[in-house]
């Protein structure tokens, strides 16, 4: 045996560059671009990125409650074939998933919502925007070739809510994600000890020593614009949304009421997002949403609420029937997609999974997250026995 023969044997043999990014070749998992992301972030977006409220009692549970139900598969059926299409709100998606509105996406990314909305665009997944957004509404349409949502918040100023809603119908957004359960934003203690200065990124004497650690991170940061909320400047706006101690602090003055001029103002679907109890989801109904979120805003807003894995077969049961029901917080893969589908939600919104992805990478790593994501979902349905997303039922999980 030659020395060279021996050497071919052993040499590792490198993974290909998902999208083009060598650092993503060796992420086979969401938790994998969760690892490079940490890395490659400074101490104070990570805190924002991954904090939660308080204690963090309600983050821990978000993913504790899927490790409490276990997946019962059916086997010894033909899953040559597996399709994850599905309908929502009308329209043909390929994959029962969301991309979750993120507020100032560019601390993760100089590209922020432009990469995300192309990786989107390109997996054929709806994309939806926040609000508090650092690119345009109008920025973010240019750049995608998905559907697009509009994520609302609400301060005082109800025209200047009336001005964003219709500025986003002008742009061809195609669904109104109100967002309820953040009547004021809750205390993040991991945001406070790492010094975050939202809603405006400022530099501090330890920020600058963080450059030295992570120098590409802040090298993007300093030579890109400052980071700005442009949907909060328009001329009714500005100085009133725009007023930064409101963009931080209190939202508080959404009520029910203003779900009649809202739903007037939106001829597309209006989905509320952050709904917990089934007298809200009753509610919902009532004032004529086509869906809800179980959501809890990825343990970010109250501590010590339950799973919404937990939560939602309960809403499921007494709205299903009437609106749709969606899901996120927590979902990290293929599998929590199922088990959330099988306990009733039509869909899952997906945050932090694809913003590991856009911190680790850009454009090509939310689009390696999504990869991971859907094939991910493909696997679990094969192995699950099922051939189509219509085909996941509560018969396929179980509580521990
Ligand atoms: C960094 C960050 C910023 C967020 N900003 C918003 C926002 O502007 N509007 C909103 O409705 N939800 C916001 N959320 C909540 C997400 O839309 C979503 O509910 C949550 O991330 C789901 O949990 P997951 O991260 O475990 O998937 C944010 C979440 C994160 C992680």
């Amino acid at each position: 045996v030659k020395p060279s023969e021996v050497r071919s044997l052993i040499q590792p043999r490198r993974p290909p560059a998902p999208h083009g990014v060598r650092r993503l070749a060796r992420c086979y998992s969401i938790d994998d671009l969760r690892r490079v992301a940490r890395r490659r972030l400074p101490a104070a977006a990570l805190a924002y990125l991954e904090g939660g409220g308080e204690d963090e009692y309600t983050l821990r549970r978000n993913r504790d409650g899927f490790d409490e139900v276990e997946l019962v598969p059916r086997v010894l059926c033909d899953v040559a074939r597996i399709d994850t299409t599905t309908e929502l709100f009308g329209a043909t998606l390929p994959a029962p998933i969301v991309l979750a509105p993120v507020g100032a996406p560019r601390l993760f990314h100089h590209e922020g919502e432009l990469a995300v909305a192309r990786a989107a665009g390109r997996a054929g997944l709806p994309y939806a925007i926040s609000t508090v957004s650092t690119f345009s509404i109008e920025q973010v349409a240019a750049e995608a070739s998905g559907p697009l949502w509009f994520q609302l918040y609400l301060w005082s100023d109800r025209d200047a809510a009336r001005e964003l809603i219709s500025r986003a119908r002008a742009a061809g957004y195609t669904t109104l994600l109100v967002t309820v359960d953040t009547a004021v934003r809750s205390k993040r203690e991991r945001e406070l000890r790492a010094g975050v200065t939202l809603p405006s990124p400022t530099l501090s004497a330890r920020s600058v020593l963080e450059g030295a650690i992570h120098p590409s991170w802040w090298w993007k940061f300093l030579t890109s614009d400052v980071i700005t909320f442009p949907n909060l400047v328009t001329p009714r706006a500005a100085g009133t949304l725009g007023g930064t101690d409101e963009l931080g602090s209190g939202l508080g003055t959404l009520c029910w009421d203003d779900l009649g001029w809202i739903r007037e103002a939106w001829p597309g679907p209006v989905v509320l997002k952050g709904i917990f109890s089934v007298d809200d989801a009753r509610r919902a109904v009532d004032v004529g949403m086509d869906g809800v979120v179980v959501s809890n805003h990825g343990g970010r807003q109250l501590d010590h609420v339950a799973a919404t894995i937990d939560a939602l077969p309960r809403i499921v049961d007494v709205v299903g029937d009437q609106l749709t029901v969606l899901l996120d917080s927590g979902i990290r893969r293929g599998t929590d997609v199922v088990t959330a589908l099988a306990l009733g939600a039509r869909a899952v919104l997906v945050g932090r999974a694809h913003l590991y992805g856009l911190a680790a990478g850009g454009e090509g790593g939310v689009a390696h997250a999504l990869d991971i994501l859907t094939e991910e979902l493909r696997l679990a349905l094969a192995l699950t026995g099922c051939t189509r997303i219509d085909e996941v039922d509560a018969t396929l999980v179980r509580r521990r």
